[in-house]
Parts: structure tokens; sequence; C-alpha cells
């Protein structure tokens, strides 16, 4: 491997094109060929890891896995306090992703450690790969960041994927013990973390910036519903006489969307779109799945997100209502569990106003905003002072193979960063 694609010893005009065809690279570590697809503890995940181990140790980091699958460097220059910052971001995604959603940050916060280092700035720094942001192996998301900031449930080991392993048996196939996650818990010695993303939306684009600088990351509700029926011949069942399970899901799925529209055009004539809320259903398993069949059950994801939790809160149960109430008037059953419930998390406001100086002193305005998206930094936030840069996504486009960055925006990025680093040291 060269230099250019490891991303060590950088020309300093090049580096971020080097960082862009780093994450590149990553992007061919994959479960499917073609595609970027890595879920949590797949195979692939196991060639990130010996990809940014490399890269750790030739900075000179110590490197561990924790038990989570969290793959941690420590930088501790000589002389300096042994408090230290926590950068990082995750290293899995979502199926057909693109390549720079959660990696992008943990190459960042490496040339961020090269960079520190170069100026022998006194600053102890973890970075963290998480190994778990997306939830979709295990339908739960932030596993990683759960165990990083001590909030992981043992109960959540039960858990099991589309193929029927359990979480536990997942972490041990992975080579790793489950019963040491409480372990992998941040030093007392972090003062601080700091998440570096791509927005994921249009709007700095829009407003052709750069860098944002997230002031919060709204809540977050995911929940899965079954909606049970009766199978039976597609030919011979009368229309009246069926219990399609399909045909109930799809009914619910647009009330979901219409309560998601009538929610926003509430919130723009009444307070900016601050109290929108956002419903999603992206998951749909069908059995059996035949076309000749009428569909037997099908379950049914839901992801409802909100900058206000009172909101999110109502909406999920008056959807969840809605689902009990087109299952009974059409003779079928309903089962519906909630996978997580996350309330709506600011930012630390000394930390937001420190990256927002270091946005202006590198010579960007500092763009605030919320995210629409969950990050690592959602649950970091609930353990340490943290923050989050947001880079420019052109076409706002994410979750998408023809997710972007752009040079100039990285480089943005690593400057403002840069600074924030040097006004902390200094606190
Ligand atoms: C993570 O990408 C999320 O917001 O779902
Ligand atoms: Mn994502
Ligand atoms: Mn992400």
């Amino acid at each position: 491997m060269t230099n250019s694609t490891t991303g060590a010893h950088l020309d300093k005009q090049n580096r971020a094109a080097a960082l862009i065809a780093e994450c590149q690279l990553l992007a061919q570590m994959t479960e499917e060929p073609g595609l970027t697809t890595r879920r949590y503890l797949t195979p692939p995940v196991a060639d990130v890891h010996a990809h940014l181990r490399r890269r750790m140790e030739a900075l000179g980091m110590t490197v561990t896995v924790d038990a989570a699958g969290n793959l941690r460097g420590l930088w501790q220059p000589a002389g300096a306090p042994s408090r230290r910052l926590v950068i990082g971001s995750h290293i899995d995604t979502v199926p057909d992703a693109g390549a720079y959603d959660g990696v992008l940050g943990v190459v960042l916060a490496l040339q961020l450690v090269e960079e520190a280092a170069a100026i022998s700035l006194p600053l102890a720094i973890e970075v963290i790969a998480f190994s778990e942001e997306e939830g979709v192996r295990f339908s739960v998301p932030f596993l990683g960041s759960r165990a990083v900031a001590g909030r992981f449930d043992p109960a959540l080991l039960a858990l099991h994927d589309s193929e029927g392993i359990t979480l536990d048996l997942a972490i041990r196939n992975f080579g790793l013990d489950p019963a040491h996650i409480e372990q992998a818990q941040v030093s007392e010695d972090a003062f601080a973390f700091l998440e570096i993303h791509i927005e994921q939306g249009p709007v700095l684009e829009a407003e052709n910036l750069s860098l944002g600088v997230v002031t919060a990351i709204v809540g977050q509700t995911r929940c899965e519903l079954q909606f049970s029926g009766q199978s039976n011949h597609a030919g011979t069942t009368p229309m009246s006489l069926r219990q399609d399970a399909l045909a109930a899901a799809a009914e619910w799925i647009t009330a979901v969307e219409t309560a998601a529209r009538q929610s926003l055009t509430r919130a723009e004539s009444e307070d900016d779109g601050r109290s929108a809320l956002v419903a999603t259903v992206g998951k749909l398993a069908v059995h059996p799945n035949a076309s000749n069949v009428i569909p037997g059950a099908v379950q049914v994801s839901l992801d409802v997100r909100a900058a206000r939790d009172s909101i999110r809160e109502t909406a999920v149960t008056e959807l969840l209502h809605q689902a009990q109430a087109i299952a009974t008037r059409r003779g079928l059953k309903l089962e519906s569990k909630r996978l997580m419930d996350h309330p709506a998390v600011p930012m630390d406001e000394q930390l937001t106003a420190l990256l927002a100086l270091a946005v202006e002193a590198a010579g960007h305005p500092a763009r605030r905003m919320p995210s629409g998206a969950g990050h690592d930094a959602m649950v970091l936030g609930t353990r340490l002072p943290s923050a989050m840069l947001f880079l420019r996504s052109p076409g706002g486009i994410s979750h998408h193979p023809d997710e972007s960055v752009l040079e100039p925006d990285v480089e943005a990025a690593l400057q403002a960063s840069l600074l924030f680093l040097r006004q902390l040291t200094r606190m």
C-alpha cells in the first residue's frame, strides 16, 4: 500500500485529497462486492481495523479493540497532561452506502493527531473508530458508543440479526468477550468529545458554506411492528375474506407519511419548523413473500425523529394507535416493540462556542445548525461535554453511493479542528 492510500506522511497540499482517497479505499472493504455494505462486526470490519491499526501505530499511538469492537488509539505526547480529548466516528455503514458517513470523521481524527504531533501540541488524544452506529445488523443503533459511554445494557446481547446470530455470539465470533463490555467505558481522563461528520443534508450547500457547527442532535425512536393475518391462496380467496398483512401495513405506512407531512405544515405555520417531525418506514419483511400467496405476516420498521421530545413521543403513541386501529378493522393481530427511544441531545455550549470561534478563525462563517441524523456524539454527549463539526454534503446526498465531500471542505474542517484543539490546550 502506498503512502497516498494509507494517508500517512502526506504532502500538506494533498492531505484533503489523500483523506478522500483513504475513505474510498475503506469503502472497498465490504460485505457486498461492488457496493459498500459493512454491518457491525462482519468480516470487512476486521480489514478496516487492520488498516486503521497500521495508521495508528505508524503515528505512535497505543491501539486496542474494546469488547464492543471499537478500535481505539491513544496519542499521549511526552510531557503532556494525561487528560485526553476523544475524537471519533463510526466505521459501520448502511447497506449500499457512500464512502464518507462515519469513516471520514475517523480518518480526519487520525490526520489531526498527525498535525498535532507535528506542532508538538501538548494534548493527549484518543481516536475511536466506533464499531456500530447505524443499527442495521441488530436493529438497535449506537452499540459501540453505548459501550464507551457506559450505557450498554447487557440485555442487548440477546438481540439477534437476520440470520439468527445473537449479539453475544457476533462479539465472540469476532474474537472478543462480551463479559468485558463494561470495561469499554471511556477513561476518567477523557474531558471532551469531538465528532467530525458530513452534514448528510442540503443546508450547508444551499447556503454555499463549507462547515456547520452542530447545536443539538434530534431525538429518535425506532420501533418494530408486526401485522399478522392469514396466508392463503391468491387465486381462490375472495377479497372480502382476506386478512392481508401487507395491505394493512401499506395502509399504515401511508398514514405515517401523512401524519409527518401534516406535522410539518403545522410546524411551519407555528414556529419556523422547529417542532417538525420526520417519520420513516424503511424496512419491510413480507412472509411468505411470494406473488401468488396472500401475505400472512409483515414486519415493519418505524423511525421517528424530532427536535422536541414531546412532539416525537406524542407522534409515536398516535402512530402505534393507528396501526392497532387498522389491524383491528381488518381482523389482524398487531405486535409492536420499541427498540430505541433517545431524547434530543444538546451539544455542550462552551465547547460549541469554542468550535464556532475556531471555524471563524479558519476563515469560515460558523453556521449553527441542529442535526437530523443520529451520531455517536448523541450518546457520548450524555457522558462527556461534546461538540460536533459538519462538512457540506454535495447534493445533500447521504446513505447512498453518490455521497461525496469536497476537498476544500475537508481542508477547512482540518484547519478549524486544529484551531479548536489549540484552544483546548489553553482551557
Ligand atoms: C444514522 O445515520 C442515522 O441518523 O440513522
Ligand atoms: Mn449513517
Ligand atoms: Mn454517520
